[in-house]
């Protein structure tokens, strides 16, 4: 199966609000983004607004070409949120106003009484919910007495890690990758992939879909983020093949 690649566009709106203007506009980002063969925009509003806005999310919801992935902290103001814009997908993932990005994946087994409604009415309004957790039994576990038709894998500490520990930490995410498929659950993977360390993980047969951001939007400042999608999307096609 085609492995599909969703473009995280936070940080073209963390270079905007840096400065305050309206400028660069993730919105554009997103439509470059889909034009160079994205097959879906990732866009994480957190409780701090320190990226993407509500604005941002309204104007997404309204001229993207290619589906919305909305990631989400587990509240009650993001549900009211999804619920109100319909996004294709919804990626919930935890969330500490102090981390620099979303460090570990949700605790899909020890928030399940939390979660249960969440995932409930983002289903019932036609939204694919995802669990974003680590490559853990437990979590996948958890991830199906959820009834989550979708999990994304974390792969951070895969990308942190280096020689036979980044190994062990692959062999864990297909493992759990496996685990997930054998029970239904699609599997997505992301967080840290890099054109140069990506290959592993796009082999993963059970993976459908990587959601990449940082290293894309950094290699767009030196060839375009159209280049850099292209990149991307070659590295991920060399590696499937
Ligand atoms: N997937 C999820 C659930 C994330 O929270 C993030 C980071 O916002 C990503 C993927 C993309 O990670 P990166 O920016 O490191 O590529």
């Amino acid at each position: 199966m085609t492995l599909r690649l969703g473009v995280n566009i936070d940080h073209v709106a963390t270079v905007r609000n840096a400065r305050g203007t309206d400028y660069p506009d993730p919105v554009r980002a997103a439509l470059i983004a889909a034009e160079a063969g994205a097959d879906g925009i990732t866009a994480h509003l957190r409780e701090d607004r320190r990226h993407i806005t509500d604005a941002d999310i309204e104007r997404l919801s309204a001229e993207l070409p290619i589906p919305l992935n909305l990631e989400m902290a587990a509240t009650e103001e993001m549900l009211a949120i999804a619920l109100r814009h319909r996004p294709h997908a919804a990626c919930i993932v935890p969330e500490k106003r102090e981390e620099r990005t979303t460090e570990g994946g949700v605790d899909a087994a020890g928030l399940h009484n939390r979660l249960a409604p969440l995932v409930r009415e983002l289903a019932a309004a036609q939204i694919r919910v995802s669990l974003f957790i680590e490559p853990a039994p437990a979590q996948i576990e958890a991830a199906i007495r959820l009834g989550a038709p979708v999990v994304e894998l974390h792969t951070g500490r895969y990308a942190e890690l280096t020689g036979d520990a980044q190994a062990a930490e692959l062999r864990r995410l297909g493992d759990a990758a496996a685990l997930a498929a054998k029970s239904g659950i699609e599997v997505h993977a992301g967080h840290g992939l890099t054109v140069a360390n990506v290959a592993p993980i796009a082999a993963i047969p059970q993976v459908l879909e990587l959601n990449i951001g940082h290293a894309l939007i950094a290699d767009a400042l030196f060839v375009g983020l159209g280049e850099a999608v292209r990149a991307m999307r070659a590295a991920m096609d060399a590696a499937r093949g």
